[in-house]
């Protein structure tokens, strides 16, 4: 991407925080959505990860703003989906599908259920998957799934990994928001970006995620990636 945009970055966690915090370096435009903003900029312990309150993140990046989902999707001309993925559904219904008409909006959520304990089982796959759910609720969103097969870190940072060669996918029902999805991408060091076609490819990312998390375990490090050897 070229010009600097307004995004609204729905997710308060380590991966909303990584995306906005990347976004507003490079000069766009970033409001940070959540359910409840006074809620959330109360809470007053660190994350399971040891990942510090929000509002001491809040405080360290004083040029990205904070609103409700609402207010978020209202002020992103691009929108990120970076809510817990068994909750995007009702994440996005209260940012509101007037809020998110006409807009592109990054899914990197995983359908990742812990209901039963760990590791967490997919809610939804082989023949469904969360990005073709969202796409059906919210049609005149164009969907653009990607960033969800490594960890927040490498979002953004992609070239802390051999020297950036590794392989990041993408893919969505339109042409030309996955162009801007590809530059954004682009601009955060991402070398290899593989479209793999429509929404529905978001099977095949989002099954990614059980081999991603087994070999969290056996590498005992999330900064690894995939590759497209070819
Ligand atoms: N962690 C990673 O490195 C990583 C890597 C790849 C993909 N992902 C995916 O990225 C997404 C974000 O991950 P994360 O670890 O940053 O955060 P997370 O803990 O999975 O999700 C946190 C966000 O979900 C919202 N949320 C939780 N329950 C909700 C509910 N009942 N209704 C509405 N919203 C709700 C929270 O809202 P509040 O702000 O109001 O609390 C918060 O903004 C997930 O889908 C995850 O699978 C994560």
């Amino acid at each position: 991407m070229q010009n600097a945009t307004k995004l609204g970055v729905l997710g308060t966690s380590v991966v909303g925080r990584t995306l906005a915090a990347k976004l507003a370096e490079l000069r766009h435009s970033v409001m940070v959505g959540t359910r409840d903003p006074a809620v959330t900029l109360a809470r007053p312990n660190a994350d399971s990860f040891g990942n510090p309150p929000f509002k001491v993140w809040r405080e360290q990046h004083p040029g990205i703003e904070v609103g409700t989902f609402s207010q978020a999707a209202a002020y992103g001309e691009m929108v990120v989906n970076a809510t817990s993925g068994m909750s995007s559904l009702d994440a996005l219904s209260s940012a509101g599908h007037d809020k998110l008409a006409g807009k592109i909006l990054i899914d990197v959520a995983n359908p990742l259920d812990f209901s039963r304990g760990m590791p967490p089982n997919l809610s939804v796959c082989n023949t469904d998957s969360l990005g073709e759910q969202i796409q059906r609720a919210f049609p005149k969103t164009s969907v653009v799934k990607t960033l969800n097969t490594v960890n927040a870190s490498l979002m953004v940072a992609p070239k802390q990994l051999a020297d950036g060669a590794h392989t990041m996918f993408m893919c969505g029902n339109d042409a030309a928001s996955k162009a801007k999805v590809a530059a954004l991408l682009e601009s955060f060091g991402w070398q290899d970006v593989v479209d793999l076609g429509d929404i529905t490819s978001a099977r095949g990312t989002e099954m990614m995620l059980p081999v991603w998390l087994r070999a969290w375990g056996a590498l005992q490090t999330p900064n690894f990636s995939f590759k497209l050897v070819r």
